[in-house]
């Protein structure tokens, strides 16, 4: 893509293999503890194809009746989410140019056909933190575009170990996963990808 707005940061290859296997063993830690579920768009209650679960005091979920919100405990288990790793937390220092830490670690992962639909990350009250975000395991076609849905957008590919930052004009830009390319690395044995977005959620 020819040029990212202001606030939005693609840093391929951030993270070395050694971090990357590292962060994926703190992942297992984190999903045997929140099993990764199967999210519900709101209203329709049409399951996603992304599984998910969070580490943080606050957890992004979404369901069929209740919609897209953060709350403080797993759906599945009710119990509170594991606490976002430090590896995690030096990483949102490095990069987000914010004074507070994250609240929420949202763990996103793709089976080989999943993908994710152009939407915006607006369920935080503060918009000034920026999301960081990292990719582990196969390749994906990230798309962006602009404020609104309309907007002309461009693709790229996120391989694993890159960091994405969404912050300044770009916090709200529309954003998606169109693809996933299988077999694009050998990180996770089984496959797939796994995608996590550390996210302030409160002023
Ligand atoms: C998301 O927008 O929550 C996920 C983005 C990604 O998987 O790279
Ligand atoms: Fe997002």
């Amino acid at each position: 893509m020819a040029s990212l707005a202001n606030g939005i940061r693609h840093l391929p290859g951030y993270l070395d293999r050694a971090a990357q296997e590292h962060l994926v063993e703190l992942v297992r830690g984190v999903v045997a503890e929140a099993p990764l579920y199967v999210p519900e768009m709101p209203g329709t209650g049409k399951p996603m194809s992304v599984r998910m679960t969070n580490c943080g005091s606050l957890g992004w979920v979404t369901d069929k009746e209740r919609g897209y919100r953060y709350q403080s405990t797993h759906p599945g288990t009710g119990n509170p989410w594991p606490s976002i790793p430090r590896e995690l937390l030096d990483l949102w220092e490095k990069l987000s140019g914010y004074s507070k830490p994250p609240e929420a670690c949202l763990v996103n992962f793709y089976s080989d056909d999943a993908k994710m639909g152009l939407h915006q990350d607006k369920d935080e009250i503060d918009l000034e933190a920026p999301v960081v975000s990292v990719s582990l395991g196969s390749s994906c076609l990230f798309r962006v575009g602009g404020l609104s849905r309309k907007d002309p957008t461009g693709s790229f590919r996120l391989s694993s170990g890159d960091v994405v930052v969404l912050g300044g004009e770009g916090r709200l830009a529309f954003h998606g996963v169109d693809r996933i390319y299988p077999g694009t690395s050998t990180l996770l044995k089984n496959g797939g990808r796994i995608n996590l977005t550390l996210r302030r959620v409160n002023r």
